[in-house]
This record gives C-alpha cells, structure tokens and sequence, in this order.
C-alpha cells in the first residue's frame, strides 16, 4: 500500500480522529473542541451532504453505492428516499468507522443497508450489479490514487445514473487565504494541500466527462459537492 494510504488507514485505527473519538485525553479534547469551534464556523458539512443527496433526485427503489461511508452519516438520509425497497452499499477499509455503522444500522433495524470493508481504489461490484447511485463525501481527497476510486465508483454506476462527490477543495482568489488553515485543521483526518488540490482537478474532470446537474460551495469556496449524470453511452 501507497505510504500516504497506509497513514490514512492508520488514522481510521483503533484510535480515531478527533471528531469520531469518544475518549480523548484532557488536552485533546481542549484541542478537538478549539478545532470544532473553528470548522463550526466554516462548514455545515452534513447541511450540504443532505442537499447533495436532495439534488440527485433519489428515487425509491433505488440502490445507492456509498464509498468512504464512515460511520454511516448519510444512510438516513438516503434511506428517506429510496425506501424500503432500495438498497445501499457502504465501503470503507477502517474496520473501527465499520463498527460505528453497523451499532447504528442495528439500533435502527435497517435491513437495506450492507457495509463491505474493502479500499475503494480496489472496488468492484459483484459480478451483475450496477447502481443508480454512487456518492463520496468526505473520502476521494484523502486518497492518494484518488483517480482509481474515482473511476471504480464512476464505474460501478449504471449509463445515465449519478455520481455525487463532495469534498474540500483549495479555494481560489483572495479566498486562498483559507487553504492552510483547511489543510491544518483537516490533517489529523488524513487531510492535505495535495489533497484538497486533487479535490479541484476531480471536479473539472467531472464536468467534462459527465453532465453536472448541480453544484454547492461552502466554507467560502473550500469546500464543493457536484451531482452528476453518467452519459447514458458510457
Ligand atoms: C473523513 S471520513 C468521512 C466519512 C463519511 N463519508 C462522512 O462524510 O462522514 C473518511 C473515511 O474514508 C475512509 N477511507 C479513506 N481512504 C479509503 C480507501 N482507500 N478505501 C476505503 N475507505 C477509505 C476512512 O476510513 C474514513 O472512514
């Protein structure tokens, strides 16, 4: 593994990042809280995960692949929409975020939803299934070969379904500003400048390879998400 994937994966150990650990010692949590009063400033990052997920027009029935899905943020939000009768696919390699998922898919009786642990530049879908929806949030900056789980999730998604991505990306102009800090404050979640400028080449890609339906900014132009359709000849 890529040292920077194999750090990444460290980080989603058996100690987590800060906002995921229940426990941290007294001066960690003094730091986690300074940290959290600065990111409440700048984001509503589970705001806009909803309105990504509102803009890609989930439909019931639907079967929905989660890459990076972490301890399950937007199952319930997905669930909302596609019922019953749909499904979701969540991935991540970090047996611990896994775990979390799993409490909560428990506490909830939701019967639709499977987690696989697997690295997502790796994914493949089981032989037959393709999906009418694949999401990322939060995950392709993160990865160093973000253009091999791009592609697995673009892959994985049925001609014509969607692709949601959303992620912090380097602002540009005046707003550049902010970059270092973003860089600092998302480090101990495996994020970097590198990373966050990836996140800017992944989203031209998307709106050249794909139609993009709609798009959202926040933490003033840190951080953007971009539904898309797959062309339906793809
Ligand atoms: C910042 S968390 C975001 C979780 C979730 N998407 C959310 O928005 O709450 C990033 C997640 O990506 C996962 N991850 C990072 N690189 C990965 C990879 N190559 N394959 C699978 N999961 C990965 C980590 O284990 C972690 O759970």
């Amino acid at each position: 593994m890529d040292p920077s994937a194999a750090r990444v994966k460290k980080l989603y150990g058996e100690t987590l990042p800060p906002a995921y650990d229940d426990r941290p010692s007294f001066p960690w949590r003094v730091l986690r809280a300074a940290k959290m009063f600065v990111g409440n400033r700048l984001y509503d990052l589970e705001l806009q995960s909803v309105r990504a997920i509102e803009a890609a027009s989930l439909a019931p029935g639907d079967r929905v692949l989660v890459f990076c899905c972490g301890t399950g943020r937007e199952f319930a939000a997905i669930r909302e929409r596609i019922g019953a009768e749909g499904s979701v696919l969540g991935v991540d390699f970090s047996p611990a975020m896994l775990a979390r998922a799993q409490h909560t898919m428990q506490s909830e009786g939701w019967t639709n939803v499977t987690l696989l642990e697997a690295d997502v530049t790796e994914f493949q879908p089981p032989e037959g299934t393709s999906f009418d929806v694949g999401l990322c949030t939060c995950g392709m900056s993160i990865i160093p070969d973000w253009t091999a789980a791009f592609d697995a999730l673009l892959g994985a998604v049925r001609p014509g379904g969607t692709v949601v991505v959303g992620d912090l990306q380097l602002a540009a102009g005046v707003r550049s500003l902010l970059n270092p800090l973003v860089a600092w404050w998302t480090r101990p979640y495996g994020g970097s400048r590198k990373g966050h400028a990836n996140m800017r080449t992944l989203f031209e890609r998307m709106e050249r390879e794909l139609d993009v339906i709609a798009t959202g900014e926040d933490g003033h132009g840190t951080y953007r998400f971009h539904v898309a359709r797959k062309p339906q000849s793809a």
